[in-house]
């Protein structure tokens, strides 16, 4: 048995502790099961400092280390144990009265292995395992108290193509109030890069073609060649995406689309807007007041469009953190990709649920369109800085505020630089997303992730991300006002 002293050194040093908890003053064990002689599956809480209370679930084993014990997740004991929980669906109890339950899609348990993963960045555990020559992740949720749809999800879209295959997974049954928490999960490892990775090649490779004396029309002709040996994937990734929300608005309820709140997302926009105004960032004083007018001549236009838009706008299921990496590509033989979507945090799972209404799959549009401003400022930044000779929290704000006091050099060299990659960026939108950028509620959605980010940037004193929301606030006042026509219900 582990002693609560030994689950401190243990915990400070897990790479997936959260920096809070690992300023909590003690940790204590509150409830725990035994899977067989593979492992103690621990409920911790943290006693004292900024996490006080806070709850985690530590899968550990005998070993021999200063403690006696060692994180089980990944050894060749803990992941076939698991398995065989699954497919036997073990109902294990724990000493306080409550129960870990195991389910699973009928997998048996043969020849178990770890295998080495080499992953992108997570907040979570994950490990590869071979069951019987086909591998699979396994994700164990460390954060008891958060919310984790994602093993449901997976269980649902099981073989709509969209998502890996679900294999089981398993929740701890809490006794003190029955709450219910996703303590892990088994689905297929997609083989694959996330999408970044094919447009992060792309667009570096596009650098050395972007010289001196070109024009913007020139530019543009360019880039579309540029582009055109991923033009069709991305037009696939595109319809992928398309379908995948159709599949999973299947899949999570049918009966009647409620309309998405505009207005109430609106107001909220519009309040942030103007708290935000008045928030201390370093950066340059004329494009933050610019950038702030245009924002609110955004929400003003969009006030107009929804008056003007009665039949309202559709809402449906979405993903709900769509990143380029959770965006898994693997190239085929005929050119083609073989796609998955993973890390689902669909805010609700049926229309019975809170906040169903309040999803929309433009979100995740919105999101990969953020993500690639993100993505090629930063590649802006950093090529405009190589050339230079320059840091790239100089250019980022020389692409802010226009570079005016810069000898014109420099300066043409760092806007040619930046145009090249807003070009790139939209042409890859268009590829990917289609021409539906002008539509008031992709516009609404856009304002309101942008604003989010851009409070996360500010709160957390990120001057060079902070630019690159407010350079595209700036892009927002040269777009034409929004269209008044009619909405799709
Ligand atoms: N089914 C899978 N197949 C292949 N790679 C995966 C799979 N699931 C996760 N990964 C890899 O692990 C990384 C982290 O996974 P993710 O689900 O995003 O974890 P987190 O919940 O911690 O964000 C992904 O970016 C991807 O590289
Ligand atoms: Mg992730």
């Amino acid at each position: 048995m582990i002693r609560n002293d030994d689950l401190g050194p243990l915990l400070r040093a897990a790479p997936w502790m959260p920096e809070d908890g690992r300023r909590a003053e003690r940790f204590e064990c509150v409830d725990h099961a035994l899977l067989g002689t593979a492992a103690r599956l621990l409920i911790v809480a943290a006693v004292g400092g900024p996490a006080a209370g806070r709850r985690y679930f530590v899968p550990v084993r005998s070993a021999p280390t200063p403690t006696g014990t060692e994180e089980a997740h990944g050894s060749a004991e803990f992941e076939p144990a698991v398995l065989d929980a699954l497919s036997a669906g073990l109902r294990l109890p724990t000493a306080r009265g409550g129960h870990v339950l195991f389910r699973g899609a009928g997998l048996t348990a043969r020849s178990v292995r770890p295998l080495p993963f080499e992953r992108g960045w997570s907040s979570n555990v994950l490990s590869l395992v071979e069951n019987d020559g086909t591998p699979y992740v396994h994700k164990t949720y460390r954060r008891l108290d958060g919310t984790v749809r994602e093993p449901e999800l997976l269980r649902l879209m099981n073989r709509t193509g969209r998502t890996p295959d679900w294999a089981g997974d398993y929740t701890y049954t809490d006794p003190a109030d029955g709450t219910r928490h996703p303590l892990g999960v088994f689905y297929r490892y997609a083989p694959g890069d996330g999408i970044d990775l094919p447009l992060r090649h792309s667009m570096r490779s596009l650098w050395p073609k972007v010289t001196d004396g070109r024009t913007p029309g020139d530019l543009d002709d360019l880039v579309r060649t540029h582009l055109r040996p991923l033009a069709e994937n991305l037009r696939d990734a595109g319809r992928f995406l398309t379908g995948f929300h159709r599949d999973l608005a299947g899949r999570l309820g049918r009966g009647p689309v409620p309309p998405y709140p505009v207005r109430e997302v609106l107001s909220r926009a519009t309040v942030r807007a103007a708290e935000l105004a008045s928030a201390d960032i370093a950066l340059p004083t004329a494009p933050r007041t610019a950038a702030f007018a245009a924002l609110r001549r955004e929400s003003t236009a969009l006030r107009d469009a929804f008056d003007t838009a009665p039949a309202g706008f559709p809402s449906g299921p979405c993903h709900g953190d769509l990143h380029l990496s959770h965006l898994l590509c693997r190239p085929r033989d005929d050119g083609g990709w073989s796609m998955n979507v993973i890390d689902m945090s669909t805010p609700a799972l049926g229309p019975g649920e809170p906040g169903w209404a309040a999803q929309s799959p433009v979100q995740d549009l919105v999101a990969v369109q953020r993500a690639l401003e993100y993505f090629t400022a930063d590649e802006a930044a950093f090529e405009s800085a190589r050339r230079l000779g320059a840091d790239s929290s100089e250019t980022m704000r020389g692409a802010l505020d226009g570079a005016g006091d810069w000898r014109p050099g420099p300066r043409a060299e760092l806007r040619l630089v930046f145009h090249a990659a807003d070009v790139w960026r939209a042409h890859v939108l268009r590829l990917f997303l289609g021409r539906t950028a002008d539509d008031p509620l992709r516009r609404l959605l856009y304002l309101g992730r942008l604003l989010h980010e851009l409070a996360y940037n500010i709160d957390h004193a990120r001057p060079y991300h902070a630019a690159i929301d407010l350079r595209h606030a700036l892009a927002l006042g040269a777009r034409p006002p929004a269209p008044t026509l009619p909405a799709r219900t």
